[in-house]
């Protein structure tokens, strides 16, 4: 039995709002008598009623999010204009939501007849009423945490779900896809689709013509990638394509795949594995493709394999056909980059364009290394590319260009969102300004870069003080949204970029935003609250300030008008606890270090300087270890050599492969060397903290 102090508080929590569904949901959906009114949740209707006709239909309209991106080429842009860079002055909260989501909400809500989906940390699922912001019902997965390190990683970062025909698809950590019932959040089937002990699943199921569309990730992990399309009614595995090719000894398992083998050398090349695809997914009506993107090549399940040449499918855009899982086309985006930056593909927008007077069928990306790129999407043939950072100076970072440093953009999986009304595309990217690749977001700033496709040009762009950021939303108001990691929440002129609203939520936000119509009313919905995979291993402080770190996990909806007041959050800043009396020796205070680095603690505990969450926080979440208390430290070497927290996915680091598959097992004195580290951290925190002035107004970082 572990007891904790803030488990308690937010376990009742829990039980209240599941309670609260037992007791409300229920009946109510019983028995009320089956209410028609136009552009209003209409009760007759099925629960997570999409299907291929309706989004289509729905394409000009714009009244629900019914997929991913809303329509099926992923625009994320909204035909909705009620409100416009006119009014939007008058946008105010029509409500707000805290969610019981430890490590924030990255992720993008699915908003189908006035019920909105969302996933939150260790996947759970949210159905949640859009109009008055109240919990319909929620779905725990009992996500395994304790096969390796990496489900418990991929299990805090969920970034949405899929609805097709009655039901929420999920992905889990554990490398499940689950069905839920869309209208009382039973789970219907699941399937296991990946190895949990290799990887996880962190990105949204997509959907389209019958089928869901799920990868994971894993090239760094050394997995071997695929695309895996299910039957959305039984959870049977339609087809898988391998982004990779596997033995050779025991055959290929397609012509495509034999073909990409001769593109890799080394020794043991096929146990290198790689080519993830774990975000970039869209499913395409149209030419009746699945488009997707994938990672870089591994280098084996235990970071032995080295491995040269092309390596087919990894750093590509992928088409396969849906019906089949059949290869069409690649383009192997990696092969313009003249960079040393990481050339993992993200967000692809499939789309029209007019090109020099004709009409193309297009799929546009931004890779890591920040490119835009127009592929044809029936051919996958390059139709144009240029670097984002290949803009005017006045659009530039400023210390980009004072010779101290070489500038570099770069993108993440944030999705872009292309307006057919502009013809721009707005891009969340970061800019890199340091002398060194060493760390890609240290001394990065944001920039929100609104680019035309076309002409392959900036038409404005604007500087964020956080290089991560969240997604972005466009609408026919002529506004685009987005959050940032300081917690502002911004509308700008489509046009311009001029800045015309925006709140301060307190909370940081890598959330994506969207936009639907419920009761004629134009809600604008953002998910905040620190999240993803950047707040795992990297610095916290390249994604959130020492408040909006703390700030809640929150769905905010806003609609013209609205005059709820906005409840700021409380920016309580917890008491570092007194550590224990420091015996170390400075060597061994610095051996600490070295060990802190060998084990890759900061992989999931924030980063080198561990800074992650400023506060003691588990259940869900991942501790700042300067937060230890008295009870911790006693039992530090159960903790960290044993693994006697393995269940909530701390990995015990003295059994070996198993748990830990990096190599070696941590000895004893490892483990002390790690511990006198802590302290010493713990102390420097413990110090600054006693100097604060007023407890509630600034933090130790
Ligand atoms: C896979 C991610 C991951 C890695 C890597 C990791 N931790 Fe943790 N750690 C966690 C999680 C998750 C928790 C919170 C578990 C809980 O809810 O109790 C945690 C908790 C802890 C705790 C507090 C134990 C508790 O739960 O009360 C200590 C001490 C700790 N980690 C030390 C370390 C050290 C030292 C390293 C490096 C050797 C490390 N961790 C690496 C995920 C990780």
């Amino acid at each position: 039995m572990r007891i904790r102090k803030n488990s308690l508080s937010v376990m009742t929590c829990f039980r209240v709002s599941l309670t609260f569904v037992l007791l409300s949901a229920l009946p109510v959906a019983r028995s009320a008598p089956p209410v028609v009114q136009r552009d209003s949740p209409d009760l007759s209707r099925q629960a997570g009623n999409v299907d291929t006709r309706r989004v289509l239909a729905e394409d000009a309209i714009g009244q629900n999010w019914l997929l991913n991106g809303r329509d099926f080429g992923s625009s994320h842009f909204s035909p909705l204009r009620q409100i416009t860079d006119k009014n939007v002055h008058e946008l105010g909260l029509a409500w707000s939501l805290d969610i019981d989501s430890p490590m924030g909400l990255a992720s993008e809500p699915i908003v189908v007849d006035g019920t909105i989906y969302i996933p939150a940390t260790l996947d759970v699922v949210y159905a949640i009423d859009a109009v008055s912001g109240r919990i319909k019902w929620t779905y725990d997965p009992h996500v395994r945490l304790d096969e390796t390190i990496w489900g418990s990683y991929a299990a805090r970062i969920p970034r949405g779900v899929a609805v097709w025909n009655g039901k929420v698809f999920i992905g889990t950590g554990d490398c499940r896809v689950i069905a839920l019932d869309a209208a009382s959040g039973h789970s219907i089937w699941q399937t296991q689709i990946c190895d949990s002990v290799q990887t996880g699943i962190t990105g949204a199921p997509r959907v389209g013509g019958g089928k869901v569309y799920v990868g994971y990730f894993g090239s760094d992990t050394g997995t071997r990638g695929s695309l895996v399309a299910l039957d959305v009614n039984t959870g049977t595995i339609a087809w898988r394509f391998w982004n990779v090719p596997g033995n050779p000894a025991k055959g290929f398992e397609n012509p495509a795949l034999a073909l990409a083998a001769k593109t890799w050398e080394g020794k043991d090349w096929w146990q290198a594995g790689g080519g993830a695809s774990w975000d970039p997914i869209v499913y395409d009506p149209k030419t009746g493709l699945v488009i997707y993107g994938t990672a870089g090549p591994g280098n084996g399940l235990r970071y032995g394999v080295n491995t040269e040449g092309d390596r087919l499918f990894s750093n590509c855009v992928i088409a396969v056909r849906a019906s089949t899982g059949d290869y069409v086309w690649h383009y192997q985006t990696s092969k313009l980059n003249p960079k040393p930056l990481s050339p993992e593909n993200f967000h692809i927008i499939v789309t029209d364009l007019k090109i020099r007077g004709i009409k193309r069928h297009v799929a546009m990306t931004v890779p890591r290394w920040g490119a835009f790129i127009v592929l044809d999407a029936t051919s996958g043939r390059l139709i144009s590319w240029r670097s984002l950072a290949d803009r005017p100076s006045e659009l530039r970072s400023p210390q980009a260009d004072d010779g101290r440093a070489r500038s570099e953009t770069g993108k993440n999986w944030w999705p872009m969102s292309y307006d057919p009304e502009t013809g721009l595309a707005y891009v969340p990217v970061f800019d890199h300004i340091a002398a060194s690749t060493h760390d890609l977001f240290s001394e990065a700033v944001g920039k929100l870069i609104a680019w035309d496709p076309i002409s392959q040009s900036a038409r404005w762009a604007v500087t964020q003080p956080l290089a991560i950021n969240g997604g972005v939303l466009s609408t026919a108001g002529k506004l685009v949204f987005q959050g940032e990691g300081s917690g502002q929440f911004s509308a700008y002129s489509a046009e311009t970029g001029q800045r015309l609203w925006n709140i301060d939520t307190g909370s940081a936000i890598q959330g994506v935003p969207v936009t639907f119509t419920l009761q004629h009313r134009q809600f604008v919905l953002v998910p905040v609250g620190l999240g993803g995979g950047v707040r795992l291993f990297g610095q916290t402080s390249v994604m959130a300030t020492p408040r909006t770190k703390r700030g809640p996990s929150r769905l905010l909806a806003f609609a013209l008008n609205a005059k709820v007041p906005f409840p700021v959050p409380p920016d309580v800043v917890p008491a570092v606890p007194k550590p224990p009396v420091e015996t170390a020796s400075q060597s061994q205070i610095e051996r600490g270090r070295e060990v802190l680095d060998k084990y890759m603690c900061w992989g999931c505990h924030g980063g080198q300087t561990l800074d992650g969450a400023g506060g003691w926080v588990l259940n869900g979440a991942v501790p700042d270890l300067r937060y230890m208390p008295q009870d911790v430290h006693d039992q530090f070497m159960g903790i960290v050599l044993g693994g006697s927290r393995r269940k909530y996915g701390m990995p015990g680091f003295g059994d070996g492969y198993t748990n830990w598959p990096m190599g070696d097992q941590m000895s004893a004195e490892e483990a002390e060397a790690l511990h006198a580290y802590i302290v010493h951290q713990e102390w420097t925190a413990y110090r600054q903290d006693q100097q604060r002035p007023a407890r509630s107004t600034s933090s130790p970082n």
